[in-house]
């Protein structure tokens, strides 16, 4: 289907739905490499059932072994990988809810003012200026630095990923549908200063709840709107990313599309660009609204392969900086990971171009055993890759925002093998196909193009790559959310079902548990989904109850015990399981490894992000995005798509006058403790 039958399509009820299935057009042109046909074409399917592989290539095959083989690190079951509590009942409705004997109290609204002199929220009368002082929309990533010993005290660091004009602004309803004929340079603006990312500084009260510390020095807001960025690393300075307003390639104005992200060791923030193509317009279409890019256009290769230009959004038409037409390279200054310093107000934050360019969900990090920084990334479309950064030097605990250890280093992205191994192929220029012949003329145009480079070294195209999460001990959770594209005769080892609706997670073991490590084994921990339907072919330990399976995996973290949490986010798709997108602890060790658990459960139509667990595992930080929206026609009693004037809730603030609202919720134990413990 068309981009312009999309947006005309009744089914999709809001424009994020419409999107999302404009964009389930893969833009990988090397789905002929699977590792399923490389399996398919040498040993023939057939055989592979018959047997005529060893126990293992099946195993992997089909991911079984997961479930019924310990880890060696567990056998016979560790107590730290218990969690204690009463599994939550699953359901879907207009609010939260939270396991027995836990608060979830909201702490952070979108609108909150966040500094001094903010403005109150005039939901009926909002401006970019205002907005510019207060919490931004869709809160995704959370990180938490703290500012004293004690941890009671710390800055907050949030991403605001995206925004949904059809509940943020009063009248407006779906502008995609209407060719954006409401959307004036005033709600453009608005929408680019909701955007990005917010530092607040957070303090816990002698009753042990969190609130914000309005007059702190160092609360701010990071925006496509307004913020100064620089370039570091190979890319930075590259004829590929001189503009207009730029060029020396080495600055940028804002910062879009911020999903998930990590912290680094030493306490500054990185915000992952994902769907930066949505931003970028032009006013050269055909008569399906489709892009028309010259043959010969110098990026029209990069924008095949990156979706650009998406047009999910009018800015294009009030600035130039995001209308190819004026400026062709600007889509090349996004897609980054960009580092903020939250402790200073006035540091320039910094994208950091070694990390590569795709759409990056996240960047989780780590130290090695070997002293190295890494940094975990999936790139989230269809059949696109997983992706590992390795710093060159080691980490000594000096580091400051800005650390050359972001900028000196190796990227490598997955090939994952049908015997259960692992290769991180490096993507190097002048090593093996990265050369001037293939159209990289150095390490920046490898970074800039970091798809085309990933293709050419034969990674494996995976089941969109959502988050990811390193373990201290060697290993990393890989969340493959879903891919209803991918065909029978594409299904591998390590993507195992066609048209998967339900998504699954990968256990990678690097070797020697070195997280710079570039091979390593590999297993499926849990395929996701109903267990009772057979042709879903979900697989969970047997333990797992009804209210604890769940479908789309998205974002995940590891608590200090070093126990895995997994977010949901099923988008319009939460009909077919009839629940509503929450946290779920998942065990990985011992007899009652891939049995889950249901923890938190979100309000209608939001999809849960963080999560984040401070270092004594007291409080947990949860970021419920766009409640109200997703899939509301299959709210039962509601039936209907959701508008500012008619939304499924009104969650968090249940005000008739008031829409709902993406918040950050905070999580702790009645009477304190720590979770799950
Ligand atoms: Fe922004 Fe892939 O989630
Ligand atoms: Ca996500």
């Amino acid at each position: 289907m068309d981009r312009k039958s999309i947006i005309k399509d009744p089914a999709y009820g809001n424009k994020a739905e419409a999107f999302e299935a404009f964009d389930d057009i893969p833009t990988n042109p090397n789905l002929n490499r699977t590792i399923g046909d490389v399996i398919n074409a040498r040993y023939g399917r057939r055989d592979v059932l018959r047997g005529v592989l060893g126990v293992s290539a099946t195993t992997a095959l089909f991911g079984t072994s997961a479930l019924v083989a310990p880890s060696d690190a567990a056998a016979g079951g560790h107590s730290k990988d218990r969690y204690v509590f009463d599994e939550l009942p699953w359901g879907n409705d207009s609010t939260h809810h939270i396991a027995d004997g836990y608060s979830a109290d909201i702490l952070l609204r979108w609108g909150d003012p966040i500094t001094a002199d903010a403005p109150e929220f005039d939901v009926m009368n909002q401006t970019a200026a205002a907005q510019l002082q207060q919490f931004g929309y869709n809160n995704d990533y959370v990180g938490f630095t703290a500012l004293n010993a004690e941890g009671t005290r710390g800055l907050l660091c949030v991403n605001h990923e995206y925004t949904n004009e059809e509940v943020m602004f009063p009248g407006l309803g779906r502008q995609d549908r209407a060719g954006f004929a409401g959307m004036t340079k005033e709600i453009i603006d608005i929408e680019m200063a909701a955007h990005g990312g917010s530092v607040v500084e957070i303090a816990q009260g002698a009753d042990g709840k969190w609130a914000l510390v309005r007059d702190s020095r160092y609360n701010r807001r990071v925006t496509p709107l307004n913020t100064e960025i620089t370039f570091s690393g190979p890319a930075a300075g590259h004829a590929r990313l001189q503009t207009n307003d730029d060029p020396s390639g080495t600055r940028v104005i804002g910062t879009i599309n911020n999903c998930a992200g990590g912290m680094t060791p030493w306490g500054t923030w990185l915000m992952a660009e994902e769907n930066f193509h949505g931003y970028f317009w032009t006013d050269n279409l055909d008569g399906d609204n489709k892009p028309v890019i010259a043959e010969d256009h110098p990026e029209a290769a990069s924008y095949a392969r990156y979706g650009v230009p998406g047009m999910w959004y009018a800015w294009g038409r009030a600035y130039d900086r995001w209308n190819i037409d004026a400026e062709p390279n600007m889509p090349n200054k996004f897609g980054w990971v960009v580092e903020v310093d939250p402790r200073n107000p006035d540091a320039t934050p910094i994208k950091h171009t070694a990390l590569g360019r795709f759409r990056h969900e996240g960047a989780e990090t780590t130290v090695s055993s070997s002293g190295k920084l890494v940094i975990y990334s999936g790139d989230d479309n269809r059949f696109d890759y997983q992706y590992k950064y390795v710093s060159n030097g080691t980490v000594t605990g000096a580091e400051t925002f800005g650390s050359p250890l972001l900028s000196d280093g190796t990227l490598y992205v997955a090939r994952f093998d049908a015997d259960g191994t692992i290769a991180w192929l490096p993507l190097v220029h002048g090593q093996g196909p990265l050369t001037a012949e293939n159209g990289f003329a150095d390490q920046g145009e490898v970074m800039i193009d970091t798809r085309r480079a990933a293709d050419l070294l034969g990674a494996t195209p995976m089941d969109r790559p959502e988050d990811a999460q390193p373990r201290g001990d060697g290993t990393a959770y890989i969340m493959l959310t879903n891919n209803t594209r991918r065909k029978a005769d594409q299904v591998d080892a390590a993507n195992p079902r066609a048209e998967s609706s339900f998504g699954h997670i990968i256990e990678i073991k690097e070797a020697g548990g070195d997280h710079a490590a570039t091979s390593g084994t590999w297993s499926i921990l849990v395929k996701c989904g109903d267990p009772t339907i057979a042709e879903v072919g979900a697989q969970w330990n047997p333990e797992t109850t009804e209210n604890g399976w769940f479908g789309s995996p998205d974002n995940c973290a590891i608590d200090s015990d070093g126990r895995l949490w997994i977010s949901t986010d099923q988008g319009s798709g939460w009909g077919k399981t009839g629940k509503s997108d929450g946290l779920y602890a998942l065990e990985t060790e011992g007899d009652l490894r891939g049995t889950s658990k249901l923890f938190f459960r979100c309000p209608v139509g939001g999809e849960l992000c963080g999560p984040y667990f401070t270092e004594d595992q007291q409080t947990l930080f949860l970021a419920v995005q766009h409640p109200g929206t997703d899939g509301t026609r299959d709210l039962a009693g509601f039936e209907r798509d959701s508008t500012f004037e008619d939304p499924a809730t009104r969650w968090p603030d249940f005000d008739p006058a008031m829409p709902p609202r993406p918040s950050v919720v905070v999580v702790t134990k009645i009477g304190g403790g720590r979770i799950a413990v």
